[in-house]
């Protein structure tokens, strides 16, 4: 028998690596739906209808390590989580609805070093259900960019923005393909987040070229005011280490010594490990290039 939708989502949070695709059902019965649903294909049409449907199908919750936030999630208690996964209705699956442990962890050290971005700006890449990005704006970042490519996502980080008291014109949302060959240029940064993104091979792959070509390009740049920062939160996904050992160590021989260096770790909550199997701790990492 498939699992229904919430253990679908943790069996990707979880250290089994298993990868969801894109699926689609015109027929999504038993949903909480809000006024503005599509007739025919049961798809929230807009952006106030799919704020509602978020709003229907998920609880404010606390429950996790960064408790000062409050977050739309899709937990054990809502009727979303025990669906059948064909029953949700847009196209990507609802990553967002997550907060996952490496974000978890990167948004607690955020929220413990302010100074870590205080005044600095920053990017948020796959920035999921925002909280990694609304950690930052606390924290005092002087902007903050909250990416992801699920427009379902942008719609998200802002309610949960707002849920924060965090203000649109401290943390704007841009719903944008940063890692693709046709990417378009990224908004600027001294900072980036990475909360939990090293999770499946070709994401990696594809974040790591895009780390390879912007820091290049930044290289190129006359009057860098100050070296960028990238930070990771990570729960020990076997993919994280191998890969960017794997990818330092090539940059290490063009005369660099550039350097993986753990800051902090975190143990996860009671409700992390519960949903996680198999994940009990998650550390925030520094790339130093
Ligand atoms: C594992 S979740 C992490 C979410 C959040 N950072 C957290 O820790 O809770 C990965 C997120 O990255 C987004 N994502 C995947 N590929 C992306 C890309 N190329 N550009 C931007 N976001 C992407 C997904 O939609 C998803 O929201």
């Amino acid at each position: 028998m498939l699992p229904s939708l919430g253990p679908r989502l943790l069996a990707t949070r979880g250290l089994s690596g298993l990868r969801l695709g894109p699926r689609w059902s015109p027929v999504a019965q038993g949903l909480r739906r809000p006024s503005g649903t599509h007739g025919g294909t049961g798809r929230p049409q807009g952006e106030a209808a799919v704020r509602d449907f978020i709003e229907a199908n998920t609880e404010a919750s606390r429950e996790h390590l960064t408790p000062e936030l409050m977050l739309r999630l899709l937990t054990p208690r809502c009727p979303l989580w025990t669906a059948r996964p064909e029953m949700w209705p847009f196209p990507a699956d609802p990553y967002w609805a997550i907060y996952w442990p490496g974000g978890q962890v990167l948004a607690r050290f955020l929220l413990d070093q302010p100074g870590v971005v205080a005044g600095r700006a920053v990017l948020d890449l796959g920035s999921g259900c925002g909280a990694v990005a609304i950690a930052a704006a606390k924290a005092g970042a002087s902007l903050v960019v909250a990416n992801d490519i699920d427009p379902v996502a942008a719609v998200a980080i802002s309610l949960n923005a707002e849920l924060n008291g965090v203000r649109a014109d401290s943390l704007r949302v841009v719903v944008r393909d940063l890692l693709s060959p046709h990417r378009a240029p990224s908004p600027p940064w001294d900072v980036l987040l990475l909360g939990d993104m090293f999770y499946d091979g070709s994401t990696v792959s594809s974040l790591l070229r895009w780390l390879e070509t912007s820091l290049a390009r930044r290289q190129g740049q006359e009057m860098e005011p100050s070296a960028p920062t990238v930070l990771v939160g990570d729960p020990g996904r076997p993919v994280f280490l191998e890969r960017c050992e794997a990818w330092l160590g090539a940059r290490a021989t063009a005369g660099t010594a550039p350097a993986l260096r753990e800051l902090a770790r975190y143990e996860l909550p009671e409700s992390a490990r519960r949903d996680n199997s198999g994940l009990s701790d998650g550390a925030v990492w520094t790339l130093r290039l």
